[in-house]
């Protein structure tokens, strides 16, 4: 046998994710924007979870019509299960059926331990946490019932994994979505459900809004590739995660972060 044999030479398709049915929480803005877009540019069907600014998921769904694919808005707040709910039915409903789960939405208040309060905390982890974490308990019960597999993947950041003093609660929310990921990649494998972390770095969204000039410059200053990264980017990343590509990455963060991470002093 020469060692060719064993190379696989099956073409990438065109469009990875055709045909898939895609849910995104918080679609109608930034990152999730950004994945709504390639995955319809990838041949999926998409539904786009919002909270806030339904014509601007109006104007994302006219775009991806346009251009022929298929998209649907759902308003739905994923801090209460019963609104998970009916995201869920509302895939189930339009498309059929559940391929891939992405667990966006977020929020980030700059709170320290000495100003963080009890109704702060709850908020911001009702959303970032608890809405991931039910979000994927859903998904896996309809991808179950379907029985053929399926993906959940979970938007996480380099804070999972890396301390930021002035943001302690989203610090905690992020390290809770990398046990989320790796313990549910766990459970969910024999149901060919695999479970991704994708974790940016610093991405050019409102999130961010508050970064000063100088905290800007100073950000842009410490990314090995040296500039902050787009949501577009995020999309790409999130679909090869959910498609055939990365058909051997389960329980595990894809960190998307131009290198941030790994420079020395860049905390
Ligand atoms: N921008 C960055 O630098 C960066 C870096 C790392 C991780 N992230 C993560 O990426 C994700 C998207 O953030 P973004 O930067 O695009 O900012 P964004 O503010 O544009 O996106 C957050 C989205 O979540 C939605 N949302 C808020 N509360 C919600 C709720 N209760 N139910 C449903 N949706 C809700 C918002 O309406 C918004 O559409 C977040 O999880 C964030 O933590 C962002």
């Amino acid at each position: 046998m020469s060692p060719t044999d064993k190379q696989d030479t099956t073409p990438t398709p065109q469009r990875p994710l055709e045909g898939k049915v895609v849910i995104v929480t918080g679609g109608n803005s930034g990152i999730g924007e950004g994945i709504v877009r390639e995955a319809a540019a990838q041949g999926a069907k998409v539904v786009i979870d919002y909270v806030s600014h339904p014509e601007a998921t109006d104007a994302i769904v006219t775009d991806i019509e346009a251009a022929g694919g298929e998209a649907v808005g759902c308003e739905a707040d994923v801090s209460k299960v019963a609104d998970l709910e009916r995201l869920v039915a509302t895939a189930v409903d339009t498309y059929g059926r559940l391929d891939v789960m992405v667990n966006n939405a977020g929020v980030e208040f700059g709170e320290t331990l000495a100003t963080l309060t009890e109704e702060r905390y709850d908020l911001l982890m009702s959303i970032n946490l608890k809405g991931a974490v039910f979000g994927s308990k859903l998904a896996a019960e309809q991808m179950r019932r379907q029985g053929d597999g399926g993906v959940i993947i979970n938007i996480t950041s380099t804070h999972e994994d890396w301390p930021m003093p002035s943001d302690l609660a989203y610090c905690i929310s992020k390290g809770g979505m990398r046990m989320l990921t790796r313990t549910t990649g766990v459970e969910l494998g024999a149901d060919r459900i695999r479970v991704v972390g994708v974790g940016p770095g610093a991405i050019n969204t409102s999130i961010n809004d508050d970064d000063t000039p100088a905290e800007t410059k100073a950000l842009t200053g410490a990314i090995p590739l040296s500039y902050i990264g787009s949501p577009q980017e995020m999309g790409r990343v999130v679909c090869f995660a959910a498609s055939e590509a990365a058909s051997y990455v389960t329980a595990t963060t894809i960190i998307a972060d131009g290198g941030l991470m790994q420079k020395p002093g860049a905390v």
